[in-house]
């Protein structure tokens, strides 16, 4: 076991990682959705596997592709939610999904036929995914999760880490050209529990991922 553990640092650990955005239905052919591409995610389930861990891959809809990944699809934020917490015992657990905040309340059942000069969605607030985590994390889990802010960056992002009981928190920076969700690169600085803070440099999404999975590998109990 031992040489395996050298260099795979991640052997015989569950790990969750969810991607991509949520789809909240309006009527039977319309939905809330955002611009997330699940690619940040994807990249992150083949950083862990290369580590050694058993990934479970929680994904929204998405165009990435997953060779060899156990992977859940979803839709809604429901979907997600229960999804997640069929696999809350994990041992590391990565939320990287964009899951919407807010879903229609009552979606119909057929489709909305263009009537008045004004239509008026009802929207109700998601469970929050991560929070619910957090609140009954095991003991000995590394939760993760992320943040995009368009203003007081750091102090939301703080913020989320403490609330929401995490591990470590990555920012996404929106102000770099680099950063963004259709973007093959990212520019994030990461958080952990003491607040200690370590930026990096805009790099391709691959290498973001790799920065992710080795804050997390410093996190593991060496046994
Ligand atoms: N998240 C979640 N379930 C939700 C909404 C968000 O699990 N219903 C998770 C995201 O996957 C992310 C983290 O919470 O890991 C922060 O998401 P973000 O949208 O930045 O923050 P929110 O807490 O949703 O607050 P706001 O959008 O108001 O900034
Ligand atoms: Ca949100």
């Amino acid at each position: 076991d031992n040489h395996l553990r050298a260099a795979q640092p991640l052997y015989n650990l569950n790990a969750v990682v969810t991607a991509g955005p949520t789809y909240e239905a309006i009527d039977p052919v319309r939905f809330i959705g955002n611009h997330s591409s699940g690619k940040m995610g994807f990249e992150i389930a083949k950083t862990l596997k290369k580590l050694g861990a058993n990934v479970t891959l929680i994904t929204g809809p998405t165009a990435e592709k997953s060779n060899s990944i156990n992977r859940i699809d979803v839709v809604s934020a429901q979907q997600m939610l229960k999804a997640c917490l069929a696999h809350a015992q994990a041992d590391i657990f990565i939320m990287s999904a964009a899951v919407a905040d807010y879903t229609p309340a009552d979606p119909a059942k057929e489709k909305i036929k263009k009537n008045d000069a004004e239509l008026v969605l009802h929207l109700k607030k998601t469970t929050d995914i991560l929070a619910t985590l957090g609140k009954n994390k095991p003991k000995n889990q590394i939760l993760v999760g992320f943040a995009l802010e368009t203003y007081n960056e750091e102090n939301f992002a703080l913020e989320k880490l403490e609330k929401k009981n995490l591990d470590l928190i990555v920012l996404n920076s929106t102000q770099d050209p680099e950063a963004g969700f259709k973007k093959d690169t990212n520019k994030i600085t990461i958080f952990n529990k003491l607040k200690e803070k370590t930026v990096y440099e805009a790099k391709s999404k691959s290498d973001v991922a790799v920065d992710i999975c080795n804050q997390i590998c410093k996190l593991i109990p060496s046994k």
